[in-house]
């Protein structure tokens, strides 16, 4: 197979961030059953919003410590699996990834974002009138604005933007959110949110949504599956059943919150995520449940088995996720661990549950497996 265009003066030590990405993303695009014209003009796209950060040799390290991925690619692939359809591909990116700073990083990613929806005649009315909120003269890290796209059939993809809560600091992330629902027209929603660690993301869809989502992504560390299954504050929401169901598959029981940290020093927590499109009821009417499988198992063979029975177990063919690792990788997965980041169920009023599969570029580094035993057999690499 190969990637037309991108694989053009590929030699060892020339290989670009841009180069790996755009390859990796016409790979994945065959497989979500995308026509070459689309993934073509995808894989620009994704290319020139990434700027001259495409442009850098991958002997490099990355051009920034973006928190979009475990060794700082500043592109991560998510597969969205629902039973009797193809897989939605997305990209998520971080166009200000080659700026100095926060502030920086964030009026590129405006600059870029502002630049993509109006080539696509998407409107960022929506984001405009939260700019102050979040992109402040001196914003706080980890990330400033990121920009995922689904990349559905016809060259024009769905956009969402993700904001940092913490922009004004860790302590107004509470009062920031609070201010950006208002404004929206969600004035109760706040109130709606379960209790979490930590505002991570704000989210916003833009352009051609059926309902344009309003999304609030919250941390949770070390909470039992029975508390987890209860942080859903949506209509119509999982049984607690399913989530638990959702959890044990996707952390193979091993969840970390009872057992101490066995296998790893730190694990990632758990995340939710709240999803808002009516401004009358004040709830929710969106549900997703992130597990960092990563944490949670040795190697991306194991993650890999804990994706197979989760689609499995919602009617879904997993043959599309394996052809995905093999498309981004050479790596075998029982190689390294971190290729399968996250794991996640999505639920959202008048659709089919969801489950969601994130797929890192690995363009800097491989994460080392952990070893199987600790005694006894070869600890591999
Ligand atoms: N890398 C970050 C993390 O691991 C942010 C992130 C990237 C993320 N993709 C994600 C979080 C998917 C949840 C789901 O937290």
């Amino acid at each position: 197979m190969t990637a037309s265009g991108y694989d053009a003066g590929r030699k060892p030590g020339t290989e670009t961030l841009g180069g790996h990405a755009a390859r990796q993303l016409l790979r994945l695009g065959e497989i979500a059953g995308l026509a070459r014209a689309d993934s073509k003009v995808y894989a620009r796209t994704l290319v020139e919003a990434l700027g001259p950060v495409a442009e850098r040799p991958l002997h490099l390290p990355p051009p920034s410590d973006s928190f979009i991925s475990d060794d700082h690619t500043p592109v991560e692939f998510s597969l969205s699996f629902e039973p009797d359809a193809a897989p939605t591909l997305r990209v998520l990116l971080e166009p200000g990834a080659g700026d100095t700073g926060p502030a920086e990083n964030g009026r590129t990613g405006l600059r870029v974002l502002r630049e993509l929806a109006g080539r696509w005649g998407i409107s960022t009315g929506r984001l405009d009138e939260l700019e102050d909120l979040f992109l402040p003269p001196s914003p706080e890290g980890p990330l400033a604005l990121w920009c995922a796209l689904e990349l559905r059939p016809g060259s024009v993809p769905r956009v969402k933007a993700y904001l940092n809560p913490a922009a004004n600091g860790v302590k107004n992330a509470a009062k920031t959110v609070r201010k950006a629902l208002k404004r929206l027209g969600h004035r109760q929603a706040f109130k709606a949110l379960p209790d979490g660690d930590r505002l991570l993301f704000f989210a916003l869809d833009l352009g051609d949504w059926d309902e344009p989502r309003a999304k609030v992504y919250l941390a949770h560390h070390d909470l039992p599956a029975a508390e987890v299954a209860a942080l859903s504050r949506m209509d119509g929401g999982p049984a607690p059943a399913e989530i638990e169901e959702f959890l044990r598959l996707a952390t193979g029981a091993d969840t970390g919150a009872d057992d101490g940290p066995r296998r790893r020093p730190v694990r990632r927590p758990f995340q939710t995520c709240h999803a808002f499109t009516k401004t009358g009821s004040g709830l929710p009417s969106g549900f997703t449940l992130y597990v960092p499988v990563r944490d949670h198992a040795p190697h991306d063979g194991e993650a890999l088995a804990r994706a197979t029975d989760l689609l499995k177990r919602y009617a879904i063919d997993p043959a599309p996720l394996h052809q995905a690792l093999t498309a981004v990788t050479e790596r075998r997965p029982e190689d390294g661990v971190g290729l399968v980041a996250y794991l996640g169920l999505a639920h959202q009023q008048g659709r089919p549950p969801r489950i969601m599969t994130y797929i890192s570029s690995e363009a800097y580094q491989v994460r080392p497996p952990v070893a199987p035993r600790p005694a006894g057999a070869a600890a591999g690499r």
